[in-house]
């Protein structure tokens, strides 16, 4: 069960996007990165989009390829025929594991990829398990250096899910004000408070 999306007010004269569209990214490697997403996660190929576009100043052909989530959305690439156009356009992702993408999953979708991934080969730290608390969360690299978090929601935490909102912006402040007490209460129950 996820917490997100519970007890959500809508504002007056807000329209909040109804889901994720597709991610984007560019790939060196359009055919690795096939590899991966659909044989290795089990993401669809759903679209291949060929192009010749008057783009950013220039004529540019290129690839667009979309592997498809549940809800229809999707991660998306990007591979360039001009190798001029790869590099101006290209991959410039540092290392960091703070940076990646994350999706939902129920636990036993995360158990079929996570084995799908151990099946593959994957080891840290391309692959590695994160207990956050409010969520177990399975990480594996893409071919691109991309890493992509499968997310599986802990039910303890949709409980609090209303009081965890009312105390958003007060958190935000607090934290940004100097007192970095910690308050993921799923994690650091000892010390929370
Ligand atoms: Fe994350």
């Amino acid at each position: 069960m996820s917490w997100f999306g519970n007890g959500k007010k809508k504002e007056a004269g807000a329209a909040l996007p109804s889901r994720l569209h597709h991610t984007a990214y560019v790939t060196n490697d359009m055919e690795a990165t096939r590899k991966f997403y659909e044989d290795v996660i089990g993401l669809p190929l759903m679209a291949t989009f060929c192009e010749k576009d008057e783009l950013f100043g220039a004529e540019r052909t290129y690839m667009h390829t979309f592997f498809e989530l549940g809800d229809g959305s999707a991660l998306a690439f990007f591979q360039f025929a001009d190798p001029a156009d790869q590099a101006q356009f290209g991959p410039q992702m540092p290392f960091t594991p703070f940076h990646h993408v994350a999706l939902n999953v129920d636990k036993d979708a995360q158990a079929v990829i996570e084995a799908r991934i151990k099946a593959a080969g994957y080891t840290e730290p391309g692959h590695f398990v994160l207990e956050h608390g409010y969520c177990r969360s399975v990480y594996v690299t893409d071919p691109n250096g991309m890493i992509v978090e499968f997310c599986c929601d802990d039910e303890a935490a949709a409980r609090d899910a209303p009081a965890r909102r009312a105390k958003a912006h007060a958190e935000l402040k607090r934290w940004l004000a100097g007192d970095h007490t910690v308050n993921n209460t799923y994690r650091h129950a000892d010390r929370a408070a």
